[in-house]
């Protein structure tokens, strides 16, 4: 039975019940559009940071190529009689080695940078060379830890190694993307080796000198990895095997057939090699001409009879017969290789 007090009652609890679903739905309301525009943020903020990373991949590309695809400036071109073209000033030093320059500063993941403008400078101490822009995100990182690594690239690594160049670590992360593995190094603190690299060259910044458009940093090795499985038995590494790769005037190329060893055309004759010359043709321009033969014949006797004097007044001065080839044929200063 109802009364009326129970009526009111209920029509208290009914209200309060109302009143309760009202401000929970609007609290629903409020968390779901918060979520809504939190979700829209993310969104723009992924959008933006997408649009940007865009943006930076085409300045990138478009630097890289200007860095190395225009090395020598065509705008005045003069054509000789001797058939070729005389351009203005640039760069047309090729080819040369292409590779990757590992870094990395503390807390941060590790990044790689492809480098053309690279080369050995010293022997004894081992030094070398790297020239980066300094707009690179590679320039910082190596400018603040002093540290790299010189990776060099065989035809497997290719790819990465254009992708490095076009990319910005700031965007990216190159290891991952590549799927490259970095490897602690010996000496260095920071940077990494490439794992897949077959040689690496640790290196510690010794000079930045500005230049222009590229800053120099100078480095010393401070350690070689060398991959095992491309040794001669000898232990010495066998480069030519090993499929490594060379940049030349904007384009990638496989080293093609082994030409000789260091020496070669000085070396005793074998069979098949045309030994002591220091040049291969069959018919040395001059011998084609009787009349110049005789003369030629002439000068060699005459300068053997020279030597024969010179040997009599300077004993001492007696050189091997391998080290007096080389002195007799190799070019004196001033004078031009034809
Ligand atoms: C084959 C090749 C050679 C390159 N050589 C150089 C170089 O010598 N110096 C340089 O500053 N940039 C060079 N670049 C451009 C850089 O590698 C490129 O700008 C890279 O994305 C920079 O990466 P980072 O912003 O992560 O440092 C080269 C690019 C390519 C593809």
């Amino acid at each position: 039975m109802y009364n009326s007090g129970t009526r009111s009652m209920q029509k208290n609890q009914i209200q309060t019940h109302k009143k309760r679903t009202q401000t929970t739905d609007k609290n629903q309301a409020q968390k779901a559009q918060k979520k809504q525009a939190q979700t829209t943020d993310k969104n723009q903020t992924q959008k933006a940071q997408k649009k940007q990373a865009q943006k930076n991949d085409k300045k990138q590309a478009q630097t890289a190529s200007e860095n190395q695809t225009h090395p020598a400036d065509k705008t005045q071109v003069q054509t000789k009689e001797n058939g070729k073209e005389t351009w203005r000033a640039g760069n047309m030093l090729y080819p040369l080695p292409a590779v990757m320059v590992s870094c990395a500063r503390q807390g941060e993941k590790p990044n790689i940078i492809t480098v053309a403008w690279a080369g050995t400078v010293c022997t004894n101490p081992p030094m070398v060379s790297i020239s980066v822009r300094p707009g690179r995100h590679s320039y910082r990182i190596i400018e603040e830890t002093g540290e790299f690594v010189i990776n060099l690239v065989t035809e497997k690594l290719t790819r990465s190694c254009d992708w490095c160049g076009v990319r910005s670590g700031r965007d990216y992360d190159k290891f991952a993307e590549c799927g490259l593995t970095p490897e602690k190094a010996q000496e260095l603190s920071f940077a990494p080796l490439i794992r897949q690299s077959p040689v690496n060259l640790e290196c510690k910044v010794e000079q930045i000198i500005p230049l222009g458009s590229h800053d120099l940093f100078l480095a010393r090795v401070v350690c070689v990895h060398v991959d095992r499985a491309g040794m001669h038995e000898k232990g010495a590494y066998d480069l030519g095997s090993a499929g490594l790769i060379t940049y030349s005037h904007g384009e990638y190329y496989a080293l093609g057939k082994k030409l000789g060893t260091f020496g070669y055309s000085v070396q005793k004759q074998k069979k098949g090699n045309p030994g002591n010359k220091a040049r291969p043709e069959e018919n040395p321009p001059e011998m084609k001409n009787p009349e110049k033969k005789h003369s030629a014949k002439k000068k060699a006797e005459k300068k053997n009879l020279q030597k024969k004097h010179s040997a009599k007044k300077n004993p001492q001065k007696e050189t091997s017969g391998e080290e007096r080839y080389r002195l007799s044929t190799y070019p004196k200063r001033n004078q031009t290789i034809k």
